[in-house]
């Protein structure tokens, strides 16, 4: 089954068609990363509507051949969690293309969909593991807005095992990077002055006794003070940048990991999933397959961001089991993934 995946969540445009969950057959992306830049993080307003300009260039582009050279099956939307102006607008694109087509409607849970880019064949960082994960598998979810822990059993039989209490981990990227002088989304560049470093700062390593949960705020207050000590953002040498952002990252992927790996132990799981705009960060994939001792799945980096791609692979499962919404589908802005 071919899938027409929309997604809006945040401040990325993504569309694609991906076949019978696991093949891309096209994929277009709008990153609205410069827009946002300027002002240190996603102006929602802004955001609602670049969507609202990029998606019929980006389908336009895609269907260059017409709309029936793809063999579209179904039309597949992420509507939450998310921004609420932002969600309406894919929400709505999604609902006149199957409306006007003919063609069932699917919301997709934004955080499943990220999960399902690991079912994409060739979409894997490494050729090591070809197919689907196994079953059961500890997923690490690691967004700008979420850091779920989540055991997975099947397709859509989840279990939460922690999430963040506080900050999320690419949130604490994002603060650091500002901290830092460093652009926005700050991952990326975070990452990129810590491969420069040659000494990098000891933060402690946050972690909350008796339970799976992650919090961050702790370190990103961490990191500030020693910001402050230095004389602030503006004082700060390329060197200290590069061994404050390199300290800040190995505290971050050093819980991530180990709580990844306890996890995946004690519910005896066959393999670790990392998915999420965070996964692609190098340096946590790296502490992943150091510390855990089990086949890991991420995806390639332009996967784990926001995209298309990964709705509708998403969709193609949700859709075999009979999903289906109507048209008076709506957004939810704070849709959870497993119900708690
Ligand atoms: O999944 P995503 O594209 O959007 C949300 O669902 O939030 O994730 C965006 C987050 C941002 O916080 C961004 O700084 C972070 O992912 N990110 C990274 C890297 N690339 C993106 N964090 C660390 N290292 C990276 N290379
Ligand atoms: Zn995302």
């Amino acid at each position: 089954m071919r899938v027409l995946g929309i997604e809006s969540s945040c401040d990325e445009s993504g569309i694609a068609v991906v076949e019978d969950g696991r093949q891309i057959v096209a994929h277009a992306l709008a990153s609205q990363a410069d827009l946002h830049n300027r002002f240190g993080g996603v102006v929602p307003e802004i955001a609602s509507r670049q969507h609202l300009t990029s998606f019929p260039a980006l389908l336009k582009d895609m269907m260059s051949d017409g709309p029936q050279a793809l063999g579209i099956e179904a039309v597949a939307v992420t509507y939450g969690p998310g921004l609420a102006g932002s969600l309406l607008v894919g929400l709505n694109f999604a609902k006149a293309l199957a409306f006007s087509w003919d063609l069932p409607l699917l919301g997709v849970h934004h955080l499943e969909g990220h999960l399902y880019a690991n079912w994409i064949e060739d979409g894997q960082w490494d050729d090591e593991h070809k197919g689907d994960p196994p079953s059961p598998s500890v997923a690490l979810i690691v967004s700008g807005g979420h850091t779920d822990l989540v055991l997975i059993n099947g397709h859509g039989d989840y279990r939460l095992l922690g999430r963040t209490r506080d900050d999320a981990v690419g949130e604490g990227f994002d603060k650091v990077a500002r901290m830092l002088g460093l652009g926005f989304p700050g991952g990326p560049p975070v990452e990129q002055a810590a491969t420069h470093s040659h000494d990098p700062v000891s933060f402690p390593r946050p972690r909350i006794r008796d339970s799976r949960d992650f919090s961050f705020s702790g370190l990103k207050s961490a990191v500030l003070r020693a910001v402050e000590e230095r004389g602030g953002t503006d004082r700060l040498s390329t060197g200290q940048v590069h061994d404050l952002a390199a300290g800040f990252q190995q505290a971050a992927i050093e819980v991530l990991a180990t709580r990844l790996r306890d996890a995946a132990k004690d519910y005896g799981a066959k393999a670790v999933i990392l998915s999420g705009g965070v996964a692609a960060n190098g340096a946590l994939r790296r502490e992943v397959l150091a510390r855990v001792p089990l086949p890991l799945w991420c995806p390639r980096p332009s996967l784990c961001t926001d995209n298309g791609v990964m709705i509708a692979a998403g969709a193609h499962f949700l859709l075999e089991a009979g999903a289906r919404h109507g048209f008076d589908l709506e957004v939810d802005p704070s849709l959870p993934m497993v119900a708690t």
